[in-house]
């Protein structure tokens, strides 16, 4: 039978969701169910969630967590997380609490530059172009003086638009390429919106307009955090050996891409996390970010160690185009309860809160990997998650917490356990 539907959008929630469970369910009644358990009583809230998206059904919860103990450029911190992997915040808070008595995290603004294009073909003379594109530069700005009035206010506008040939890549292929400065704000809908004013003015019959979009790669929206300590202070036994092991683990890193990806991965724990609290685009800057890390033409780790004169630094560059307005950051009550968490930061303050919280994990990951293996923490704490699968009652539970306290919990040992202790128990 053919699922498709025309009008869908259209329909009521309760429409939407009948078509859904009596199509694709063999037990449409507990499928409502699970549909409807997540819904809110609070109907102003409700509609709220409704409306970010079309064809809203429910909502998805993710945990909301905190971790305390960031010290960053001299200021305390209790940083809001949106995460599901149940190791990612007890990392983060470890980790905090150590550098806190360690000089803390120092976070730095390289740049935060951003861009936009508008891609076009043009078959004619190139010479002609860039008379034409030059002609134009100042009509092209003032088409979006209105557009960029009030972020002009705020210290943000175009920086700069230039031509850029591109035909070496791809036959009669040109592009505007706009650099902008969008202050507090992600800046996507700005961007967008001046990029279409000026491909509007620019257009000409022998032009052949393709699209005007920002860029999520933000090279030059770049942020750095660091750490440093005296070696010695690093590790309780054995520092010297095993911090040149955390060395090494980077090396590793920015040897084989393999390793990298799942290094980088680590780092983005911290990092999605708290772009997602704050209500910021996670896509955007999991693109960005993964673009960066292969700018050289290998993909490499987006964090740096070294140790000089017995200190160690570990430090991240990171691009992170982040917003502390517009979207979602204050629409969604609890992006705005974080925002409100870190004390209402700007962009900037927000980008070097974020890039700590992905040093964090990444120093968190590298230390548990090159001393006691991640598995022994990741497990424990999976362990609660393997228990809530099975029927088992409060005794129950607790006895295999305590049982696994001493062992080495996976998946079928858990269960092996549980399946003799309900065997012993019959
Ligand atoms: C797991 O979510 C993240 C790690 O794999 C990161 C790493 O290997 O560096 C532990």
């Amino acid at each position: 039978m053919s699922k498709i539907v025309s009008g869908f959008s259209k329909l009521s929630k309760q429409e939407k969701i009948d078509w859904l469970t009596d199509n694709f369910f063999e037990n449409p009644i507990k499928a409502k169910e699970t549909l409807q358990q997540y819904w809110n009583d609070n109907r102003v809230l409700q509609e709220l969630h409704d409306d970010f998206i079309e064809n809203t059904l429910s909502n998805f919860y993710f945990p909301f967590g905190i971790a305390p103990n960031f010290v960053i450029n001299g200021k305390d911190y209790t940083i809001p997380m949106v995460i599901e992997e149940s190791s990612v915040i007890a990392a983060a808070s470890m980790v905090a609490k150590f550098w806190s008595s360690h000089g803390g995290f120092k976070t730095s603004i390289i740049s935060t530059t951003k861009v936009g294009q508008v891609h076009f073909m043009y078959k004619g003379d190139a010479a002609g172009l860039e008379f034409y594109f030059d002609k134009m530069k100042p009509q092209l700005l003032r088409a979006t003086e209105s557009i960029t009035q009030n972020m002009r206010k705020r210290g943000g506008g175009i920086l700069d638009i230039e031509l850029r040939n591109k035909t070496a890549q791809l036959e009669n292929y040109y592009q505007i390429h706009a650099t902008f400065e969008t202050k507090d704000s992600m800046g996507a809908n700005f961007i967008n919106t001046c990029l279409e004013a000026i491909a509007d003015e620019f257009k000409r019959s022998d032009i052949e307009l393709v699209m005007s979009i920002l860029s999520n790669y933000t090279p030059e929206c770049l942020v750095r955090a660091e750490v440093s300590c005296p070696v010695s202070e690093l590790y309780k036994d054995n520092a010297a050996f095993l911090a040149n092991k955390f060395i090494q683990a980077i090396q590793i890193a920015n040897a084989e891409p393999h390793r990298a990806v799942t290094h980088n991965k680590g780092i983005m724990n911290g990092i999605d996390a708290v772009v997602l609290a704050t209500g910021n685009d996670f896509r955007a800057i999991e693109a960005g970010v993964h673009a960066f890390a292969a700018r050289d033409g290998q993909y490499k780790s987006l964090s740096h160690a070294e140790i000089k004169d017995g200190i160690f630094r570990f430090w991240i560059d990171i691009p992170l185009a982040l917003g502390t307005v517009g979207g979602l950051t204050k629409l969604h009550p609890l992006a705005k309860l974080s925002l409100e968490l870190l004390q209402n930061p700007s962009a900037e303050e927000l980008m070097q809160i974020t890039a700590a919280a992905g040093l964090a994990q990444n120093f968190a990951a590298i230390r548990a990997l090159t001393t006691t293996g991640i598995q022994k923490g990741h497990m424990k704490l999976h362990l609660n998650n393997i228990i809530k699968l099975l029927d088992a009652s409060e005794k129950e539970k607790a006895f295999l917490i305590t049982y696994f306290e001493t062992r080495t919990v996976s998946h079928n040992a858990v269960i092996e356990k549980y399946r003799e202790m309900r065997s012993n128990s019959v």
